[in-house]
């Protein structure tokens, strides 16, 4: 299904208020920051989160925060969360608890790509940036190591599964139900190598979380013997898998939530921020653009699906 017809279905249906509270990791710089500034600048309250505390935040950060104070807005607030840290994932949620009461939106935005890339290699003489990022491979140039494997699983896949989850009796049962977006690159299945492999993580019907856990471990353990790598994605395999587990657990929550949420993921295109080095076909804030009309669809709208810069695709 298009995009626009889910928007049409519900169209003129603006039914936030600064009584709408939305929730965003990972809002220090890039598309992050560029979400609170749309959901805000729209008029919903913002809980503005990043892992460092206020004072040690981007100056673009500090300078929204500080704009929102100059001009008497009351619907930013910032909080520290490090979505990796289980006490800090905690604190944050005793305090919405205590101060703000629930959350109607999640934009679980925050993410790392630990992928050591060869800058150095011969073939990449006379090749530029942006076209050396797009033909990077395991085998060529990127090589992803056991710790920084780890840590990048830490970050994409079980920090955001666990605020995720830790938020959940937070969202607030309304005639408009709770939106949880998975902020993620869109993967489709075929990067995995192994038939087995995808069906263990691509088939909704037979998914659990101990089945995307598997995986994880295995990955992981490949990633330690450094062998049987060739069964994983080929480019950048780590930061892949832990969004293809993303998108496994997505569906997984969505089905689990039937109509108590909304649950999905977006691809916000190619944008320049630096997890790309600056490459990119959009600027931030038409990549949080494309995130901010997901997390804003008209109540009735889809659970369990896949954005990729407005179109409804396959995961
Ligand atoms: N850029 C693209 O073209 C593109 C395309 C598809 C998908 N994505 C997705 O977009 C997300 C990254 O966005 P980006 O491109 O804006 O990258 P980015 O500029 O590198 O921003 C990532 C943000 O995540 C934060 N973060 C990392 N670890 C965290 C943690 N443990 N707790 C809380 N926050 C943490 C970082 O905080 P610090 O500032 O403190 O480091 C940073 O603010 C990822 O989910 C990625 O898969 C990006």
């Amino acid at each position: 299904m298009v995009f626009g017809s889910w928007l049409q279905a519900g169209e003129g249906a603006e039914w936030w208020s600064e009584e709408t509270v939305a929730v965003v990791t990972g809002a220090n710089r890039g598309i992050g920051l560029e979400v609170c500034r749309q959901l805000a600048d729209k008029g919903l309250t913002v809980i503005m989160t990043a892992r460092k505390p206020q004072e040690q935040l981007s100056s673009a950060a500090q300078q929204f925060l500080q704009e929102a104070a100059e001009t008497g807005r009351k619907n930013v607030i910032f909080h520290t969360l490090d979505i990796t840290q289980q006490q800090s994932v905690l604190d944050f949620v005793d305090w919405l608890k205590l101060t703000v009461g629930f959350a109607d939106i999640l934009v679980n935005h925050a993410a790392v790509d630990n992928s050591v890339i060869d800058w150095n290699l011969k073939e990449w003489n006379n090749v530029d940036q942006s076209t050396m990022l797009a033909l990077l491979t395991w085998a060529n140039g990127v090589s992803d190591k056991y710790e920084s494997a780890r840590g990048c699983l830490e970050t994409n896949f079980y920090g955001t599964k666990r605020l995720t989850k830790a938020l959940l009796p937070l969202l607030r049962p309304s005639s408009h139900k709770p939106r949880i977006v998975k902020r993620l690159i869109q993967i489709w299945t075929t990067l995995l190598r192994d038939e087995e492999l995808r069906k263990q993580l691509c088939e909704t019907a037979s998914l659990t979380e101990e089945k995307i856990d598997e995986g994880l471990d295995m990955f992981l353990e490949d990633v330690k013997s450094e062998k049987g790598m060739d069964r994983w994605p080929i480019k950048y395999p780590t930061y892949s898998i832990s969004k293809i587990s993303l998108n496994a657990y997505t569906r997984l929550l969505a089905l689990q939530l039937h109509d108590k949420a909304c649950v999905n993921s977006v691809h916000p295109g190619y944008v320049r921020t630096d997890m790309n080095l600056g490459n990119g076909d959009l600027s931030p804030a038409e990549g949080a653009a494309n995130l901010v009309r997901v997390a804003l669809l008209p109540p009735g709208g889809p659970s369990g699906h896949n954005f990729l810069e407005g179109e409804d695709v396959e995961f």
